[in-house]
């Protein structure tokens, strides 16, 4: 059977047999010809083949998030909406292309194309203000070695006086279409959506879970992993399949959808009210593209001792769903990984949704990271920790850090030690002592085994300052 996707690209409805597995950028380069898309690193670290794509929701508007299309299936692509730097092209130079002009944002132009569309994706996204913080979002995931950032970031100024009432009208992409800020097709777009919606998979029509090579949900890891082999290999694009998605509360537990983004994670109200520090959190996290690919399972399933959402997800006490022809079963997640790379988990096995119990009233949860780069890097020791203190001692705690041992690492000893003890700086210091016996660091590109040491002690003192201020303060720890 020739595998077919049909989207709309720019304002064009296309059908392609090309392999679900390929690229979303070299389709664009090489069977489009639309080269404003450009190709960098080809990892999701520079942004300069960022892309839109915009889905259709359930009220029928479109959503539109950046992504990086050199981590992007085509398969990926059925019944949304692509969006290259030419389908923003104008024939006058667009708001924001002619602000980067104006502040000098651009001098040899490779980086250009992706950073306008990114920041046209800030324009188009209802949940962000475009001001200095909102360009910074949408700025994490690009690199501009010759122009630098303060004149791009000088653009959020323009655009906010220029675009004004436009960026809080109710219907703001119709708004911004009328401003001239994008091209008119916009507002046919809901409509050659509704006419393409894919039929919904059933057991009956044959389009559920196929074996494939690759089950690729964000791709995010895989395609830097395996980008060369998956363009001709047998794939299955996890995303189409439904019910994966979404957070719920049930029967005092969340349950998150497997394949839920980093984004939507970050975004969720729900989630906010359990961790509200979340927002600063996330953007610790990769760019902004790669959250709005990179989901939870991926993360899971990748098994890297340093995977951030695995470290939160392991103090919150989650839990896992895994399914195998139509059989469920549920593994702790502390219980999941054995061993560098190997999990509690049939190659078949597909996870369908993590959940954890809904926090204690009181309780409080933080997230450490310490990486090169405060965006897109990956994280030298990553930590999690949930902690509730009732009647003056510790009633639960959570403890978990990443980067200091083969698999993430639940900090058993050193919570069962806190467990039951007020929080004072003498049960603090013993607790550090206790989680380096813990922990079995070893030296690597991201640090040596010492400095990592360091970095868990740290991350534990920066948890408990943040979450006790009344009971601990940071120079307590140094004698100063
Ligand atoms: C530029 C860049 C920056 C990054 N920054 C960070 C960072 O700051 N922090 C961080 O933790 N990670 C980071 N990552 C890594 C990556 O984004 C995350 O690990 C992400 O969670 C992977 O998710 P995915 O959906 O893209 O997984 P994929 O690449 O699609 O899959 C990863 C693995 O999981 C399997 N899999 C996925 N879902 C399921 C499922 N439901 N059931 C069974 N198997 C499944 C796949 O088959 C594959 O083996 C970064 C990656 C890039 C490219
Ligand atoms: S080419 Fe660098 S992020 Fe895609
Ligand atoms: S303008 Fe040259 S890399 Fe940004």
């Amino acid at each position: 059977m020739v595998y077919k996707t049909k989207f709309i690209l720019n304002e064009q409805l296309v059908e392609t047999d090309c392999a679900p597995g390929m690229l979303a950028l070299d389709y664009l380069r090489r069977q489009e010809w639309k080269t404003g898309t450009k190709e960098g690193c080809k990892e999701g670290d520079c942004g300069a083949c960022t892309v839109l794509v915009g889905s259709l929701q359930e009220d029928e508007s479109v959503r539109y998030e950046p992504v990086t299309s050199c981590l992007l299936p085509l398969g990926e692509l059925e019944g949304k909406h692509l969006v290259t730097i030419e389908g923003l092209n104008m024939t006058e130079l667009s708001p924001v292309q002619k602000a980067i002009v104006e502040e000098g944002g651009t001098q040899c132009g490779f980086c250009t194309p992706g950073i306008v569309v990114s920041m046209n994706g800030l324009l188009m996204d209802k949940s962000k203000t475009v001001d200095l913080e909102g360009i910074k979002y949408a700025l994490s995931g690009h690199l501009c070695r010759c122009t630098g950032y303060r004149s791009l970031k000088s653009t959020a100024t323009l655009l906010s006086e220029r675009l004004g009432e436009h960026l809080t009208a109710d219907d703001r992409l119709s708004s911004l279409v009328a401003a001239g800020a994008l091209p008119n097709y916009f507002v046919e777009i809901p409509g050659m959506l509704r006419e393409i919606a894919p039929e919904p998979i059933t057991s009956e029509n044959g389009n559920g879970l196929k074996k494939a090579d690759f089950l690729i949900a964000g791709g995010t890891d895989l395609y830097v992993q395996a980008g060369e082999k998956i363009p001709d290999a047998k794939v299955q694009v996890l995303n189409l399949l439904p019910g994966m998605k979404g957070i719920n509360r049930v029967n005092g537990h969340y349950q998150i959808g497997a394949l839920t983004t980093f984004e939507e994670f970050g975004n969720s109200p729900e989630m906010q009210e359990v961790i509200p520090d979340l927002g600063h959190f996330i953007h610790l996290i990769a760019s902004w593209q790669v959250r709005n690919r990179a989901t939870l399972s991926g993360n899971i399933i990748n098994a890297s001792p340093i995977g951030d959402m695995t470290a939160l997800l392991l103090a919150l006490e989650s839990e896992l769903i895994l399914q195998e022809a139509g059989k469920e079963r549920i593994v702790a997640l502390k219980d999941f990984y054995k061993g560098y790379k190997q999990m509690d988990r049939k190659k078949s096995e597909i996870l369908t949704a993590i959940r954890f119990p809904a926090p204690a009233p009181g309780t409080k949860i933080n997230f450490e990271k310490v990486s090169k780069r405060t965006c897109l890097d990956i994280a030298s020791v990553n930590s999690g920790m949930l902690l509730l203190v009732e009647d003056g001692v510790v009633g639960k705690i959570q403890f978990t850090l990443g980067g200091v041992a083969p698999i993430p690492l639940l900090l058993c000893e050193t919570g069962g030690f806190l467990s039951g003890q007020p929080i004072t700086l003498e049960n603090a210091r013993r607790a550090i002592e206790i989680t380096q016996e813990e922990i079995a660091p070893i030296d690597d590109v991201r640090g040596k085994a010492d400095y990592k040491r360091l970095l868990a002690k740290q991350l534990f003192i920066a948890h408990l300052t943040k979450l006790c201020p009344e009971k601990l303060k940071v120079r307590e720890f140094y004698d100063l």
